[in-house]
């Protein structure tokens, strides 16, 4: 049976150079970095590389790039440790941000921390600027801007550069959650002042469990996860050494390589969404994810014109030839609920829970899209 992964928004497959990286990194850099010896000394300096890596790529400073398990750890680092540590009271968002946002900031407003103010979304997930503007000028309260720049779900791409701008005019901290964006777009943090950013490495064909946050020099934020005084006291724990490393390689690998990836995917993409068009009549797509300028090149999110029960069965079905794809909505006991952002862009219930996010990488084929389509076809016709 065919094997065909369209899910890499979920996560990503390791590319063999990052295999190689990390299984020299388990044998040669087994050290304690903070042991003072060579061994220690060793894994160490590959850390300390890794990081000057990255920041170099990003704009950064080194000291500004902090090592984490992952997105979800540097998502709460920053939003516990802005309200915690530089006296933020008042947070904006949108409701269809990430859980690893949503639900630190749920929880803060629950505890009263914090005021959390929601911003109007139009049906393709953008942000309403002007109201953001208008909260920032009316209020002077110390407030944390918190938005995504790539959609996981839909693929909508903000405008960081806007936003950070407006942040700034006003004096408001800027976080955006880019774990879908690192290594997929350019970033240069001298020019766009932001103040925080996310990263984890699965999104950009790295390892699971490591990530990092960008945290701007001038931003006291005391650690999280207490102990040791590793990564400058910002986060204690031993560094997964080889994590870290093959991360390196794989951010390395991703930004060699973006443009002539991008154009691939892009096109890959493009080719996907005119066979939809014109295989399956009614097809919709959510978002924006049918505007290249608008969405991101990896991300298709459609709903497609079926009964419940197809509705129902299709993910498994998909499955069952040999197509991973993810649902866009969650299926508990049975029954679909649509996930939180569709159910934000107030589409039908029919569009919503009939929603499939196929997401693409350079490693996906047209022919992997034909046979799809041909599935979907088949199923369709049942
Ligand atoms: C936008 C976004 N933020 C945060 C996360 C969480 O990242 P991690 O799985 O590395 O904790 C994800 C992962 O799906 C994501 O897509």
């Amino acid at each position: 049976m065919k094997q065909i992964y369209f899910d890499h928004a979920a996560t990503t497959p390791l590319r063999p150079e990052v295999i190689e990286v990390m299984h020299q990194a388990m044998i040669a850099h087994f050290g304690n970095p903070s042991s003072t010896h060579q061994f220690g000394r060793q894994a160490k300096s590959g850390v300390e590389q890794a990081r000057k890596t990255i920041a170099a790529q990003l704009g950064a400073h080194p000291s500004e790039i902090i090592f984490t398990s992952g997105g979800t750890e540097a998502d709460n680092m920053i939003i516990y440790g802005s309200v915690r540590d530089l006296g933020v009271q008042r947070v904006i968002t949108t409701a269809i941000e990430h859980h690893a946002v949503l639900h630190p900031l749920e929880d803060l407003r629950d505890r009263g921390l914090i005021e959390l103010v929601f911003l109007s979304i139009d049906d393709s997930g953008n942000p309403d600027l002007n109201q953001l503007t208008a909260l920032l000028t009316q209020e002077s309260t110390k407030t944390l801007v918190s938005l995504m720049h790539v959609n996981n779900e839909i693929g909508t791409l903000l405008d960081v550069s806007r936003v950070a701008q407006i942040c700034r005019d006003n004096n408001a901290l800027f976080h955006s959650d880019t774990v879908q964006s690192i290594g997929h777009f350019t970033w240069n943090l001298q020019e766009i002042p932001i103040d925080f950013l996310t990263a984890a490495a699965h999104k950009f064909h790295g390892p699971k469990g490591v990530g990092f946050a960008f945290i701007r020099k001038k931003h006291p934020i005391k650690p999280l996860i207490s102990g040791g005084a590793q990564e400058r006291g910002f986060r204690a724990g031993t560094e997964s050494v080889h994590s870290i490393l093959g991360m390196e390689k794989a951010f390395v690998l991703a930004y060699q390589n973006l443009e002539q990836e991008k154009d691939y995917i892009s096109g890959l993409k493009k080719y996907f969404i005119d066979q939809l068009k014109s295989r399956i009549p009614g097809v919709q797509f959510n978002g924006a994810c049918s505007d290249p300028e608008k969405s991101t090149y990896t991300v298709l999110n459609v709903s497609l014109p079926l009964t419940t029960d197809q509705s129902l069965m299709m993910l498994f079905q998909l499955d069952m030839q040999g197509i991973a794809c993810s649902k866009g909505s969650a299926c508990q006991s049975g029954s679909t609920h649509a996930s939180h952002v569709l159910t934000e862009l107030r589409y039908d219930t029919a569009r919503a829970a009939n929603a499939i996010r196929f997401s693409l990488a350079h490693t996906n084929q047209t022919d992997e899209i034909d046979y799809t389509i041909d599935q979907l076809c088949a199923l369709m016709a049942q």
